[in-house]
């Protein structure tokens, strides 16, 4: 898929003020510092699209962009593990949990995981939790290009080893790099691929 336009639509504090559910939508979510917002400007070819919508302070919201006119992609803050006030990070919990389990829009999440750490519970946790409710998931390991192929092989041995303890079968797994734009055509072409099983599902 070639990105012919990305534009910033809203940010959404709960599933209620979200844009219609009028287009499919593939959502994104991972810990702070995963390298999230690099990720959507390398995928997007927009350099500062993700920052756009960056909140002064700690707001959580959920943030909208509509890509080729055909399909959202909304940037969802750090799950749970969000470095912020207990009150706040329960509040948030709800909203992001909310929307995930019931925006009806939504083809698929993409979990972010830094591909230099060993399995993290939160993030097993966060898996196990989309499983759970039936929704839809794909693995991003991101910042490849900090560490050496052989490197990221092992890593990626320990992730679905420690997801197949729980799970019968592997969710589809993307390899990426916003420094050397690694894993973007895969990416974009499984999203187009999902849309078009999404708006034709026979
Ligand atoms: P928050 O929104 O602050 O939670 O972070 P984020 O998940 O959006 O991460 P961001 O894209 O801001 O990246 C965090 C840091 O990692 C920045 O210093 C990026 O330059 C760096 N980074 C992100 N992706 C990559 C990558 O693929 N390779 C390398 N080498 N650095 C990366
Ligand atoms: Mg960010």
């Amino acid at each position: 898929m070639l990105i012919h336009s990305a534009v910033f639509v809203k940010s959404s504090p709960s599933l209620k003020d979200c844009p219609s559910p009028s287009l499919p939508e593939f959502a994104f979510i991972g810990r702070s510092n995963v390298g999230k917002s690099s990720l959507i400007n390398m995928l997007t070819g927009h350099s500062k699209l993700a920052k756009i919508s960056a909140q002064p302070g700690k707001t959580r919201t959920i943030n909208h962009f509509i890509i080729n006119d055909k399909w959202y992609l909304a940037d969802l803050p750090g799950y749970g593990y969000a470095k912020v006030p207990v009150a706040l990070r329960d509040k948030w919990v709800k909203s992001a949990t909310k929307y995930l389990t019931d925006r009806e829009n939504l083809v698929l999440v993409f979990v972010l995981i830094d591909i230099r750490h060993k399995p993290q519970k939160s993030d097993l946790d966060f898996l196990d939790f989309l499983g759970m409710n039936q929704v839809p998931l794909a693995r991003v390991f991101t910042k490849s290009d900090k560490i050496s192929a052989s490197a990221s092989e092992q890593v990626l041995r320990l992730h679905d080893a420690a997801m197949l303890e729980r799970w019968e079968s592997l969710p589809p797994s993307f390899v990426t790099s916003s420094v050397n734009a690694a894993g973007r055509d895969l990416i974009l072409d499984y999203i187009e691929e999902s849309i078009n099983k999404f708006s034709n599902p026979h």
